[in-house]
């Protein structure tokens, strides 16, 4: 048997324009999800039959790997899903760590690249941001050219990324879930037809570029003043590319009395927005006060990692 776990993520800046080959940041956070593994007559998960319908990710992991014998799998997981915080990307690259361990080897680079071969042929679109954090750990950050720190490079189609490791500050963030589900699809076409279309959506896309180097600045020198005031602007941006929601600015502005600054995180249209903060408690009252739920994360540098071996 095995056990591996990963972490969640979130999206610190730059979700959207990123599509568009701009930069972006996302971090691992201190929730994860653990798999377990061990040889069976079936391949069942957490005792039910493993289906495609139920388990879209954990059945694309084990077909994109190769794994040809049946698994028992058991699945605990901190991370809330389907919240912008990464709970599908640390299941598949949990799932493939143990994949790996029971055949004797561990490569990040190939659980990076077959996560997100699996997010897309379970999504349908995907970029490689939330399974290379899941599987690194740390801060992310997206760049159209190489440069320190580089982890590797994923390509699709036209579309190239390439990933490198930055170092953050521990930070603590409060996540307000709308308990919204957006798909993500629509909402990344409705920014791509509104950016055909007019000038001033394609200005805020370069401006969120430029916000996300210098959030990633502000964060490495602990000026935390400063990357509060660029989430609330990467956060207008965000409302003004059409991926907003009036809830999210209402947790947005409920949490500034004791933020540094906040903003939507991820797909947007519902979903989530984050905060940053030293007073996260008083910043959970404000979100569920207006009828969110509320968790309260810190970011972590260990991605992905076999627990348990035997
Ligand atoms: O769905 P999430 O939380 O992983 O965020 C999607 C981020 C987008 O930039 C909107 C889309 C993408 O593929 O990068």
């Amino acid at each position: 048997m095995v056990a591996a776990s990963a972490p969640g993520k979130l999206i610190l800046f730059g979700e959207h324009a990123v599509v568009f080959g701009e930069p972006a940041l996302s971090v691992a956070i201190d929730l994860r999800t653990r798999v377990d593994a061990a040889s069976a007559q079936t391949a069942t998960v957490n005792g039910r039959p493993l289906t495609r319908q139920e388990f879209p990710y954990l059945e694309a992991g084990i077909r994109h790997h190769g794994f040809p014998d049946p698994l028992s799998i058991t699945i605990s997981s901190s991370i809330p899903k389907a919240a912008g915080m990464g709970s599908s990307a640390a299941l598949t690259v949990s799932l493939l760590a143990c994949l790996q361990a029971l055949r004797g080897s561990m490569n990040m680079e190939s659980i990076a690249r077959t996560g997100f071969e699996v997010e897309l042929d379970v999504q349908g679109r995907a970029s490689p941001i939330d399974t290379t954090t899941s599987t690194q750990g740390g801060g992310i950050l997206l760049l159209k050219e190489r440069s320190d720190g580089f982890l590797w490079r994923i390509e699709r189609g036209d579309r190239a990324w390439n990933l490198h490791s930055c170092s953050l500050p521990e930070m603590i963030l409060v996540v307000g879930n709308t308990g919204i589900e957006a798909p993500t699809g629509p909402l990344v076409a409705g920014v791509q037809k509104l950016a055909e279309a007019r000038a001033e959506a394609r200005k805020a896309i370069g401006r969120i570029g430029r916000i996300t180097l210098e959030g990633l600045s502000a964060l490495s020198s602990g000026d935390l003043e400063l990357a509060g005031r660029l989430m609330e602007e990467n956060h207008v941006l965000l409302n003004s590319l059409g991926v907003g929601h009036p809830l999210l600015d209402d947790f947005v502005e409920a949490s500034r009395p004791y933020s540094y600054g906040a903003k939507l995180t991820g797909a947007g249209g519902g979903g989530s927005m984050i905060c940053l903060t030293d007073r996260p408690e008083p910043v959970v009252r404000a979100i569920e006060d207006r009828g969110g739920r509320a968790f309260i994360v810190s970011t972590e540098s260990r991605g992905v990692a076999v627990d348990e071996q035997g």
